[in-house]
């Protein structure tokens, strides 16, 4: 369905978080799972940085890569996974991950981040959390639905970035509820949708329902 902004907060949190970080034109930020390119497309045309996006997904990629055509932005947009990318080492000042390191081998691609980065470059990311344990039946429902191999807490999650190797590891939690995003999703509509997509997306705001206060996300801003 091409939504912009698919992550917690939408637009509006990924430009208040990006306003606490010293970015500049001369900055090369990394967009991780960019779907659309809504994030890629603004942090060149608002900074001027020089920003590549990747995805896995053959269709986000169209859809990222028209964006950029559309807006003329110069944003390199590449298709492949962050569990194992083929760019070289310390070449990002900025990488970035909006709901994406939940869907992945989580600690294969950090170490792909980590490799990444330059020393000294940030990691910001904005993941699903779980706020207490569920138990075994609930855990697999949502596990299942979304394709996920773990569930994690905020402190599952920092240990990993530890483990990993960043540095001055900072928790933000959003002012408002998952439900509640400041910004209007946008849809970017392929030609053709899977009748089944539907019934998905209703699930997915089901189970949001259901899990309202368990389900949660974080903001996790590291250094390498
Ligand atoms: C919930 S969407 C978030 C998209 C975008 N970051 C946003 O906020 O709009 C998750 C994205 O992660 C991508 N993704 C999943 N596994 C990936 C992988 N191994 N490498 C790169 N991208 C991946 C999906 O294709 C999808 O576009």
């Amino acid at each position: 369905m091409g939504v912009g902004g698919a992550h917690p907060g939408g637009l509006n949190l990924t430009k208040e978080i990006f306003n606490g970080e010293k970015i500049n034109s001369n900055s090369h930020i990394l967009d991780v799972g960019c779907g659309t390119g809504q994030t890629a497309a603004y942090l060149a045309a608002h900074y001027g940085a020089k920003v590549t996006a990747m995805d896995i997904n053959p269709i986000m990629i169209e859809k990222a890569k028209s964006r950029m055509k559309q807006y003329q932005l110069p944003v390199e947009v590449i298709q492949g996974s962050i569990e194992d990318f083929p760019l070289k080492d310390n070449t990002f000042d900025f990488i970035l991950s909006e709901s994406v390191l939940s869907f992945v081998n989580k600690p294969r691609a950090l170490k792909e981040i980590f490799r990444l980065l330059k020393n000294g470059g940030r990691f910001i990311a904005n993941e699903l959390t779980i706020n207490k344990p569920l138990n075994p039946s609930n855990e697999k429902e949502i596990k299942q639905f979304y394709g996920l191999d773990s569930l994690l807490g905020e402190t599952d999650w920092v240990a990993l970035f530890e483990q990993t190797g960043f540095k001055n590891i900072k928790v933000l939690m959003q002012k408002n509820s998952m439900f509640q995003n400041d910004s209007m999703p946008e849809f970017q509509y392929s030609k053709y949708i899977e009748p089944n997509l539907y019934t998905i997306m209703i699930q997915h705001l089901n189970i949001l329902m259901k899990y309202q206060g368990i389900l949660d996300n974080r903001i996790f801003l590291c250094t390498k």
